[in-house]
């Protein structure tokens, strides 16, 4: 018995050691960021979702889709019904079939999905060098390290060791498992104008597109951590009610 279970510990620590031993290779640690919405009291900051979702539209959207989002889901960031009536109006939908079986152009409408920016797989990757632009969506829980990887990546282009050779249409990057990505560095510093006028360094850029992305993958956070602050006080308050009534049941029984 003894023996087995030395065994069955060795043979643990060893696969334990070699499968860290290979992570720890290839993998960078991102920075490990505060966000606005960490730990249990954390709510999304909504002017960076606004800001984020901006810059989602100016330069992201061109290479990236966000299907499992619609433009009414941006009443959920701040944005009012008139508003999102206008971004929705400026994409062009498909629609139909009509009554005569024909497909037809329509400007979108708040209940539409997002805008993809190519038609199919197979334009998306010959439009980017035979690289694949995942869709957003999900991208924030899709990823380990979450927002911090999202936000590395995004301030992490570097130029390529002496050693390393790229590819054409392939950039080094701190982060991206294995460093070489196909995606050219999307943000740069005073790239992006805010409609306040101010004007964004890379690592506020990335900072406020990251939270916009946590939160389209998780949009029911704050309302999570709503009611788990509610069932907690109820949960003092009853505990408390309960200590009470023991005390008072129990009082002349000495
Ligand atoms: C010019 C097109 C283009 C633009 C603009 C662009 N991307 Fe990308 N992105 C790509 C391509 C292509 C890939 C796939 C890279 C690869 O697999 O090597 C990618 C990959 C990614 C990934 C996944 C990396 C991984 O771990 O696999 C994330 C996250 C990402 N982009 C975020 C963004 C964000 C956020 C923006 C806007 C600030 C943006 N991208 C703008 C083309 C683009």
């Amino acid at each position: 018995m003894m023996k087995h279970l030395f065994k069955f510990v060795l043979t643990l620590a060893f696969v334990l050691s070699f499968s860290t031993a290979h992570a720890a290779e290839d993998a960078v640690m991102p920075p490990d960021m505060d966000w606005p919405h960490e730990g249990i009291f954390g709510t999304y900051d909504q002017n960076a979702l606004q800001r984020g979702y901006q810059i989602y539209r100016e330069n992201c959207s061109a290479c990236h889709a966000m299907k499992y989002m619609s433009y009414r889901n941006l009443a959920d960031i701040g944005f009012t019904e008139a508003e999102i009536k206008t971004i929705a109006a400026e994409y062009m939908v498909q629609d139909g079939p009509n009554d005569d079986g024909e497909m037809f152009e329509r400007s979108g409408k708040p209940f539409d999905r997002f805008n993809s920016p190519y038609p199919n797989e197979q334009a998306a990757r010959y439009a980017n060098n035979g690289a694949m632009p995942p869709d957003l969506s999900l991208i924030v829980k899709a990823r380990e390290h979450g927002e911090d990887y999202i936000y590395g990546l995004l301030t992490g282009y570097k130029d390529a060791p002496a050693d390393e050779t790229l590819a054409d249409g392939q950039y080094w990057n701190e982060y991206m498992l294995g460093h070489k990505i196909a995606m050219p560095p999307p943000l740069a510093d005073g790239q992006i104008t805010y409609s306040n006028g101010d004007s964004a360094s890379l690592e506020q850029a990335a900072a406020d597109v990251t939270q916009y992305l946590a939160w389209a993958a998780e949009p029911n956070l704050n309302a999570r951590k709503k009611m788990g602050m509610k069932v907690i006080l109820f949960l003092l308050l009853l505990t408390g009610l309960l200590y009470a009534s023991k005390k008072k049941i129990w009082r002349d029984q000495k």
